[in-house]
Parts: C-alpha cells; sequence; structure tokens
C-alpha cells in the first residue's frame, strides 16, 4: 500500500478510508479506557497526525506502550472524524509496526524546549523539531521557486566548477585545496619551506568564492544563464550573516547593464517572497507567532515592494547627516557598513534599498569602470534586518581597461586570460549577480542566526559533522 503524507491525511475528509503513514512519535498518551494516541510526524508538515491505538492491537501491551518521542513507526487504519477539539481527523489503527524504538533517557529531542545553540550540536537530528522542519521547508520552496524563477525566463542552469585557481572576488579569503604529500613536501629550495603553489596536482588550486568569472563564460555563448552551488570564503567571520560554506544563486545575463542587472534583482526578490508566501503559509505562520512578530506583513509587503535606488554617493551623503548614530562613520570611499545598511534599509526608506556606482578601490576588479574613473558599476541590494543580500555589477567589458584594473590590484592578466579571451574575442556588454542563499532563509523564516537556515553549518568552530 502507498504511504500517505500526513499533510495530505489532515487536509482528507474523506473518512472510513483506508490508509498507511509513517513517520516518527512526537508524543504518546495512554488513557484510561485502555488505548493510547500517538502523535505522529513525517516532516510532510508541521501538524501531526493523531492515532488512535486500541488495546486491542496485538503489539499493544509489548510495543505501543513503550513509544517514545523518536520512535519510527508505520500504521494502518480508518481515518475518522476526530471527537477532539483542535483537529478535524484522527488514524484509528488496525495495525501499529515500529520500526525503531527510541530510547527517551538518550534522546537528546525530549519534551523541553531546547536552545537553536543546544541544537546546532545535534545538527543531525534538528530537522525532527518543528523550527527545523519548517526552515528545511522554505528552504526547499526557495530553492524550487529560484530555478522557476529562471527557467521561465529563459536562463540556463549552468554549473561552475567547485575546485579553481581563480580567485573571483580578489580578497584572498579562499580554503586551499592540496594533494601534497604531507610528509614529504615539495619545499622552496631556497628556503626550505613547503610549497603550497603546488598544491593541487602541482598547481596552485583552491575552493571557488563564487561562480561569477565561469558564468560569464556560458553568458558569452548562451546568453542568460544562473549558477546555484555551494561557494566558500575563508573568512573568520563569527556573525549571524557569514559562513564558511554558503550557497549562492549567481544570474549572468548577456547585452545588459546595470540597470537590467538592478530590475532582474527586483524582480527575482519580489518572486521569492510571492512563491514563499504561496507555498509555505503554515510554516511562516509558526514562524510569525513564535520567531519573528510581523515577518508575515513584511514579506506580503515586500512581495508588491518598488525598490529604491540610490548612488553609493547619495547614500554617503544621507548617512553622513545621521553620523552620530553609528560606530563607524561614514565618509565617501569607505564601505558600507551593516550598520549603515540597516539604517538605509530600515529608518531612511523602510523597504528595500538598491545603491549603486561604488568607488571603485572598495569593489572587485572585474566591474565596469564609470566614465567619472572613480567609481564603478557594482549594486549591493540591502534589506532590512539582513542588510546585504545581493552583490552585483555590470561586467568589465573592455579588455585594455581590464587588463590594467587587474595589474592595479596586483594580480597578473595572464592568470586570467581566458577570463580575458571573453573580452578579445566578441566582447559583449554583460552583467550579474549574487544572491546568498541563507541570507534570503533567514530573513523569510525570521531566524537570527544563518547556522539555524543550513543543514550543517561550517563556520570557524563547527564543522564536526
Ligand atoms: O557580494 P559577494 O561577495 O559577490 C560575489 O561573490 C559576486 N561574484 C556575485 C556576482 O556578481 N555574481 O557575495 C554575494 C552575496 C552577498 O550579497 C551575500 O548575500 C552572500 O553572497 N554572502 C555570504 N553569505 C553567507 N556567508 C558569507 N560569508 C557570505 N559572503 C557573501
Ligand atoms: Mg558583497
Amino acid at each position: 500500500m502507498r504511504r500517505t503524507l500526513v499533510r495530505d491525511a489532515l487536509a482528507s475528509r474523506e473518512y472510513g478510508k483506508e490508509m498507511t503513514v509513517a513517520g516518527w512519535v512526537r508524543t504518546r498518551r495512554d488513557s484510561k479506557a485502555g488505548m493510547s494516541f500517538v502523535e505522529l510526524n513525517d516532516g510532510s508538515c508541521m501538524g501531526n497526525l493523531q492515532v488512535l491505538a486500541p488495546a486491542s492491537l496485538a503489539n499493544y501491551a509489548s510495543e505501543v506502550t513503550r513509544l517514545h518521542p523518536g520512535a519510527s513507526i508505520k500504521v494502518t487504519g480508518q481515518l475518522v472524524e476526530s471527537p477532539a477539539s483542535g483537529q478535524a481527523v484522527e488514524l484509528q489503527a488496525t495495525t501499529l509496526t515500529v520500526l525503531g524504538f527510541c530510547d527517551p533517557l538518550e534522546y537528546p529531542l525530549g519534551k523541553s524546549r531546547i536552545s537553536f545553540e543546544r541544537l546546532r550540536e545535534v545538527a543531525h537530528l534538528r530537522a525532527r523539531t518543528n523550527t527545523f522542519g519548517a526552515v528545511a521547508r522554505v528552504r526547499n520552496a526557495l530553492a524550487f521557486a529560484t530555478h522557476r524563477f529562471f527557467q521561465e525566463r529563459d536562463f540556463y542552469y549552468f554549473n561552475a566548477p567547485i575546485i579553481t585557481a581563480s580567485d573571483c572576488e580578489g580578497a584572498g579569503e579562499m580554503f586551499q585545496v592540496t594533494t601534497l604529500d604531507l610528509e614529504k613536501p615539495p619545499r622552496d629550495p631556497d628556503s626550505g619551506k613547503i610549497d603550497f603553489k603546488q598544491d593541487f596536482f602541482a598547481r596552485p588550486a583552491n575552493l571557488t568564492v563564487s561562480g561569477q568569472l565561469e558564468a560569464e563564460t556560458h553568458a558569452c555563448a548562451l546568453g542568460n544563464v544562473y549558477t546555484f552551488g555551494p561557494t566558500f570564503r575563508a573568512e573568520n567571520s563569527n556573525t549571524t550573516r557569514h559562513l564558511a560554506e554558503f550557497w549562492m544563486i549567481e544570474p549572468e545575463i548577456a547585452f545588459a547593464d546595470l540597470n537590467d542587472d538592478a530590475d532582474l534583482a527586483e524582480d527575482y526578490l519580489r518572486f521569492l517572497f510571492q512563491e514563499v508566501l504561496a507555498r509555505c503559509p503554515e510554516d511562516l505562520k509558526f514562524f510569525d507567532q513564535r520567531v519573528e512578530k510581523g515577518l508575515l506583513a513584511n514579506l506580503e509587503a515586500l512581495a508588491k515592494a518598488e525598490f529604491t535606488r540610490i548612488s553609493y554617493t547619495e547614500a554617503i551623503a544621507l548617512l553622513e547627516k545621521a553620523a552620530d548614530k553609528f560606530e563607524f562613520k561614514p565618509y565617501w570611499g569607505a564601505d558600507l557598513q551593516s550598520e549603515h545598511e540597516r539604517y538605509l534599509a530600515e529608518e531612511l526608506f523602510h523597504g528595500p534599498v538598491i545603491v549603486m556606482n561604488y568607488p571603485k578601490e572598495i569593489k572587485a576588479f572585474y566591474m565596469r569602470l564609470n566614465d567619472d574613473q572613480k567609481t564603478v558599476a557594482a549594486m549591493d541590494v540591502l534589506l532590512p534586518t539582513v542588510g546585504e543580500i545581493i552583490g552585483g555589477s555590470q561586467r568589465e567589458e573592455r579588455l585594455d581597461v581590464l587588463e590594467a584594473r587587474i595589474r592595479d590590484i596586483g594580480m597578473t592578466p595572464e592568470d586570467y586570460w581566458w577570463y580575458c579571451d571573453l573580452r578579445r574575442f566578441g566582447t559583449v556588454p554583460h552583467a550579474g549577480f549574487g544572491l546568498g542563499f541563507e541570507r534570503m532563509v533567514r530573513f523569510c523564516t525570521g531566524m537570527g542566526n544563518i547556522r539555524d537556515v543550513i543543514p550543517f553549518p561550517r563556520t570557524p568552530q563547527s564543522a564536526e559533522f
């Protein structure tokens, strides 16, 4: 017999229908009348299905009465109208098979509420809690919505390599990949030091910080593409919005400028908010009630929001007027700090803000130099509470300007010969951006810490799983 999802059983009104469900016990209650009520969750929704296990079951005394939270069972029975308030249906078991018992003395997810910090230490089990089950479903909905958005607009899904020699952001925040024999590592003949330049089969290699440069190769052949994959940053940031391993979505669009890029970012963000509202109403209601009051109203407003667009120069002028509010004083030439980003989105514009045209010194080498020679065609999209959610730019498509920029920051154009080739052979204006997927999941769930929206967070403190 096919397994019915708890979600579908709860929504069904086909009283008398026989069905089989399977899942994990949340609670068991025994009544004086000689039967047990078992709350069953299978991850298909927030709700539990109440299973009524009568004492007439062959394994009632031997097994049913030994069921504790966390045990796994399969139940076949009849769906009936529930006499109890608070639920429409329940399942009257005709057979109940125990798949796995769970020792209540050892199981870390007992009845009492456990802090999110403690749950990170049992990350392999935390998806069984209401909160983390809901996070996983929202994450899934946002991933599906991402593919839908780009596929419906004729973008090709592009898989960027994970191991690469390039440093897209030029920030040197890369994890090295090594095949070195650490017993007998190659050494520099003069200094005797280990030659880490020969890491990966005698070539330097690292984990990618961004799939953008490679995505540009396909945008300059196929038109519009997008990546959706893991990226890595070896920055020692212990904040609630940084991970060492995070997922990024990076569209790259050909024959496009910075305004086209900003238009795409707005459409994509609004679409994500609309989709998550449409597909996860029950989970969002839970987050709204338990995690962040007002979340639902915020998401509904954002699903229709107009984005404010201002230049970096305008943003600095506005921030300077409010300088006494900030720990870090804003000035032209300095990067925006999280406190500045939040002030712009939360207090000044009460909604999403796109800041454009940053000083070239604080942005990556590939961004297109503006006519003023001082700024580049960059954009950051800022949301209330999280700050930067998207970073993007129009790319430098002029070979001579690109080579000069690469040299300016101390890199060699020869190392990026293939990237420069795109400008040598039929160059086109193009643009793109990267959205930090976990920042988006965090925003849509109201979860306070980014470590709680990725199944197994990798941060300077944690990578044990
Ligand atoms: O601004 P970033 O560094 O831009 C790039 O990597 C470009 N190559 C993107 C592009 O144009 N294709 O990163 C993009 C986004 C940020 O806005 C942020 O949301 C997220 O990635 N991000 C992080 N998320 C979690 N942990 C970190 N350590 C992150 N660093 C960046
Ligand atoms: Mg950025």
